[in-house]
């Protein structure tokens, strides 16, 4: 691992450490208990020995690179680095195991992800909460938009929130950077309940639309307090998006009927959008911003610039402030540490 430093400080400046390479060690962090483990890494609370600041440490499966890490993944490493935003969970260096296998993110650390708090909670969110999430989730994404990313993987376990009720955005891009051909992963491994239609009907152009289909889903998780679409099977998932919004067709969405995976599926026909029957209390504002992120069309559906300026954020009851949302038990801090004997969160591997 010489030539090799990853430091954020040390990107541009300091150059006598990037051409020594110093990456430090995974062993200048104590490891204090693990947080999560999802589909490509073990995720730890750890602290920095040397600063004394608490971290989140994500350990990198690279199972399948015999020759260490890919060129892709490095650049995609290179990227997030220089991602700033408050919205954006921070990355702050990439350190190093033993093995060159083994290779560190070393994050800001948040005390909560929305999975696990949506699973813990006593009493729903209320709609000014789920607007100050929702609003900041949006502020992100135009962010990582305009820095011409998608993230591809947004789901309620990769959002996380600090105890200022400050909403960040996880895990991006990385699954797909790190990942094994994607034929090797099971459908329930990835999960299909935030995906979006044209990506189910085996569309392989990915624009930023497949991560406001999610935003969709996402906010109609956090209104209902249960997720919107939970599909165990492709099929399932496509039957009930049909269910909710309707059979979708050329003159909604041009190009539909040549998607490569129409004629795979015997579309059911059902002519009616549902939204409204699923949410009656919602406000009309609220049904538009949600109808508008599940437009059939990707190239209709709302950008997060679209969603931001919804009148649904301006009218009452109008998004709370972050610093007053309530600060809650840390879950996943009770857990014993590294026992692995941690519950699955059954919301991040649907
Ligand atoms: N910076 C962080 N602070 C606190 N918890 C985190 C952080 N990053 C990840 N986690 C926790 O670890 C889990 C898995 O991390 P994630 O980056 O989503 O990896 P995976 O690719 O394994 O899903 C998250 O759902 C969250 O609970
Ligand atoms: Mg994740």
């Amino acid at each position: 691992m010489t030539g090799f430093c990853w430091r954020k400080s040390g990107l541009l400046g300091d150059m006598e450490e990037d051409r020594l390479g110093r990456c430090r060690s995974v062993k200048e962090f104590e490891k204090l208990n693990r947080i999560g483990e999802g589909t490509y890494g073990i995720v730890y609370r750890a602290r920095d020995t040397k600063s004394n600041e608490i971290v989140a440490l994500k350990k990198v499966r690279m199972d399948k690179e015999k020759d260490g890490i890919p060129i892709s993944s490095l650049r995609e490493i290179t990227l997030l680095l220089k991602l700033r935003h408050p919205n954006i969970v921070e990355l702050k260096e990439v350190v190093v195991g033993n093995h060159l296998e083994s290779i560190f993110l070393v994050m800001g650390y948040c005390e909560q992800d929305l999975a696990s708090l949506l699973e813990n909670m006593q009493t729903p969110f209320s709609e000014a909460q789920v607007k100050c999430i929702c609003f900041q989730l949006l502020t992100g994404l135009q962010y990582l938009h305009e820095s011409f990313i998608v993230h591809r993987d947004l789901k309620v376990s990769n959002l996380l929130m600090t105890d200022k009720g400050c909403v960040k955005i996880a895990d991006f891009g990385l699954a797909r950077a790190f990942s094994t051909p994607a034929k090797q992963m099971t459908p329930k491994v990835v999960t299909l309940w935030y995906r979006a239609p044209e990506l189910l009907l085996g569309s392989t152009t990915q624009t930023t639309a497949i991560d406001m289909w999610a935003v969709g889903c996402i906010l109609a998780e956090l209104l209902a307090h249960k997720p919107l679409l939970p599909g165990s099977s492709e099929i399932q998932q496509i039957d009930l998006i049909i269910q909710l919004l309707g059979t979708p067709n050329e003159n909604i969405w041009p190009g539909f009927s040549k998607l490569p995976l129409v004629g795979q599926y015997t579309v059911r026909k059902q002519p009616y959008n549902n939204l409204k029957h699923k949410f009656p209390w919602l406000s009309e504002a609220g049904l538009r911003l949600l109808n508008f992120l599940f437009m059939y069309d990707p190239k209709k559906r709302a950008t997060a610039e679209d969603s931001l300026a919804s009148s649904y954020f301006k009218e009452k009851p109008l998004p709370c402030e972050p610093q007053l949302m309530p600060t809650f038990p840390h879950h996943r801090n009770k857990r014993a540490s590294g026992t692995g004997a941690e519950s699955q969160c059954k919301r991040s591997k649907p």
